[in-house]
């Protein structure tokens, strides 16, 4: 296939900063509580504080200097952004998207781990930039965080990520209306709803193209993995949020290469993004 990349360029580029809200970066931050450092006082009244505010739809906030080379790279705080993985990592999906088009490599689109969905939405914005209508975008997450360490893989034991269900944890309703912001939630966009290792056995997915991981724990890594890389094409992607940030996660990428004599060197994407290609 023939891409139009001089065309699709200018809707590419707009999307991925919409989708990271460099274009409108945000200059308040909710203050959600009171740092240790603060005196002990401040851990008493502010939940007070706070409460009172939130009863007339108010919330405390401080302001936030925007860091243009923090969110390139996927490392800031993003109070309202759509998606974690900052450019490079959406410049990466992108490449690898338009390769696999150019390629006519057979297959679907899959993150595992997505949480507002933004970079699922991505995949299904570069499908459209191009007129492919014949790939599908599979969004697989819990839509309630990160799943409770069940004592499968011990380098998951004592990890607090399952905590965080207010920030991690995003309905699959609110994914559903990200994705309707941006007007491309359609027949293309299939929602895999639940625990990856409930999941992924079973989903109806005949071929992939494009795998890419986010789900952090070496669990979630493993089960996308073990469940989903026999189904990607040769001369697709496989791609890894995380290896660079969460043991866990690198571990798991490890000790799977390892058992199936995956020697295809990896590629840097940036700090902790890493990918490679699938050799036949
Ligand atoms: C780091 S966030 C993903 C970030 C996202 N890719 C983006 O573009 O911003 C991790 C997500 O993985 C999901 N997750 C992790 N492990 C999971 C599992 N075993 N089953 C289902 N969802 C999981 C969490 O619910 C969360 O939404």
């Amino acid at each position: 296939m023939e891409l139009q990349t001089a065309q699709a360029a200018p809707y590419l580029e707009l999307m991925k900063k919409c989708l990271t809200r460099s274009i409108f970066p945000e200059t308040l931050r909710p203050f959600a509580r009171p740092t240790r450092s603060l005196h002990p006082v401040a851990w008493a009244v502010f939940p007070l504080i706070s409460g009172f505010l939130e009863k007339s739809n108010r919330v405390i906030c401080r302001r936030v200097k925007f860091d243009p080379a923090a969110r390139e790279d996927g490392s800031d705080y993003l109070p309202d952004a759509d998606t974690m993985i900052g450019f490079k990592r959406l410049n990466n999906l992108q490449h690898c998207i338009e390769q696999v088009l150019r390629e006519n490599i057979p297959g679907d689109l899959i993150e595992t781990g997505v949480w507002r969905g933004g970079a699922c939405i991505f995949m299904r914005a570069v499908l459209k930039a191009y007129a492919e209508e014949n790939r599908r975008v599979w969004v697989a997450d819990s839509f309630e965080g990160l799943p409770r360490p069940d004592g499968r893989y011990e380098q998951d034991d004592g990890d607090a990520h399952w905590t965080q269900k207010s920030e991690l944890g995003i309905s699959v309703e609110q994914v559903e209306t990200n994705f309707s912001k941006y007007g491309l939630l359609d027949d293309q966009v299939r929602f895999l709803k639940g625990w990856f290792k409930d999941t992924l056995p079973t989903a109806p997915i005949e071929k992939l193209a494009i795998l890419r991981l986010d789900g952090d724990l070496y669990s979630s890594t493993m089960d996308s993995l073990q469940n989903l890389y026999s189904k990607l094409s040769p001369g697709g992607y496989l791609i890894v949020d995380d290896y660079g940030a969460i043991g866990g996660c690198r571990q798991a990428v490890d000790d799977f290469r390892l058992a199936n004599r995956i020697e295809t060197p990896m590629e840097n994407i940036d700090w902790t993004g890493v990918y490679w290609k699938k050799q036949a």
